[in-house]
């Protein structure tokens, strides 16, 4: 399961509920009236959305907004299971089931009995893994290694992906009947670069929780780094954000976060969508040359002068040396 931060800020965050949640974005708000929605209800949940959402930690937020919230949640990450700790790991084991099973073990089902099981990267389950867990899904029973007693569960699925399982239930890589019976109620989290209503609040927040938690004394950020994060395209969406604001916290000395403090996953391409581009670059088609040449003359330019004139920023943004930014400048 995954660990809550170790401070209190981070627990905070795990321990929140829905009425904590605020949003200024449409998209946003759609996906937290359906999660308020699928807090008051038994419904399996199914959570959407790009690496780095917050798809996770939306799924811990509907628990402790349900009824649910002082029974267990049980995370289960699909992708990093091996198949032979299959069983044991979703049902559990009897003391001798199989070598080394020196004593009886509980699995993820039993755990999270009368609270949630969450599947965790559900797409990336093995034809094995589905198969086994459609059984306990739809019957309500499963037996631990090496018994023969029927154990029953009463537990709330909530699954997640970032990954396309539309189309994996086109190609029969996910199981339709088991896509049906996880996929109650279906909840989008927007993209960062999806939400800009949103994206100077989350700034401030995570300036305010990052300063105190790393004991700074940091009110906020300069007129060109701020212009730098919201023109950025956010690729590793909250995770990044959170990244790049503590790290900016941790070398900044004054008590504002200038341009040089900001140090993004530049070069992170676009996402299987095509998503993922800069403002700049999705911008319509200028008018005049439309050659190559002029094309990369005029996004170095808007570049740099997002970035203040900031050659070693701009550089870092465009995924270049800065030698080949300069020999690129002189050359245009
Ligand atoms: N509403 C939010 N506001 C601020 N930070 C958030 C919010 N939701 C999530 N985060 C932070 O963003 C990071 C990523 O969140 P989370 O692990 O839930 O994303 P995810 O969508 O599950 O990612 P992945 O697809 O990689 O599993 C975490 O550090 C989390 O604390
Ligand atoms: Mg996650």
């Amino acid at each position: 399961m995954r660990a809550a931060g170790a401070d209190p800020a981070r627990q905070r965050e795990w321990n929140a509920t829905l009425r904590e949640y605020h949003t200024a974005d449409a998209a946003m708000q759609t996906c937290l009236d359906l999660a308020s929605i699928a807090a008051r209800t038994d419904l399996p949940v199914l959570i959407l959305g790009e690496t780095g959402t917050g798809k996770t930690l939306l799924a811990r937020v509907i628990h402790n907004s349900s009824r649910r919230a002082r029974n267990p949640f049980v995370a289960f990450n699909a992708a990093a299971l091996s198949e032979t700790l299959l069983d044991s790991q979703l049902f559990g084991h009897e003391k001798g089931a199989f070598t080394g099973a020196d004593r009886r073990v509980k699995g993820k089902f039993e755990l999270a009995d009368g609270g949630t099981l969450f599947l965790d990267e559900i797409a990336d389950m093995s034809p094995t893994a589905q198969a086994k867990i459609l059984r306990a899904v739809e019957y309500g029973e499963f037996e631990r290694l090496g018994s023969e007693l029927l154990l029953e569960a009463d537990v709330r699925l909530i699954s997640a992906t970032h990954l396309p399982i539309a189309r994996y239930l086109q190609t029969d890589t996910f199981r339709k009947d088991l896509f049906y019976r996880i996929s109650g109620i279906t909840l989008r989290v927007p993209a960062l670069r999806d939400r800009p209503n949103d994206l100077r609040t989350l700034m401030a927040s995570e300036i305010a929780t990052a300063s105190a938690v790393q004991g700074k004394a940091i009110v906020g950020l300069s007129r060109a780094a701020a212009d730098c994060l919201l023109a950025y395209h956010w690729p590793g969406n909250l995770r990044e954000l959170r990244r790049v604001i503590d790290t900016a916290i941790a070398v900044t000395e004054g008590d504002v976060i200038e341009l040089d403090a900001l140090l993004m996953e530049s070069g992170a391409g676009p996402d299987e969508e095509g998503r993922g581009k800069t403002a700049l670059a999705s911008a319509p088609l200028p008018e005049g040359d439309l050659s190559l040449t002029a094309a990369e003359r005029r996004h170095i330019l808007a570049v740099l002068e997002q970035c203040g004139n900031n050659k070693r920023r701009a550089a870092r943004l465009l995924g270049l040396a800065r030698s080949t930014l300069d020999r690129k400048l002189a050359r245009h």
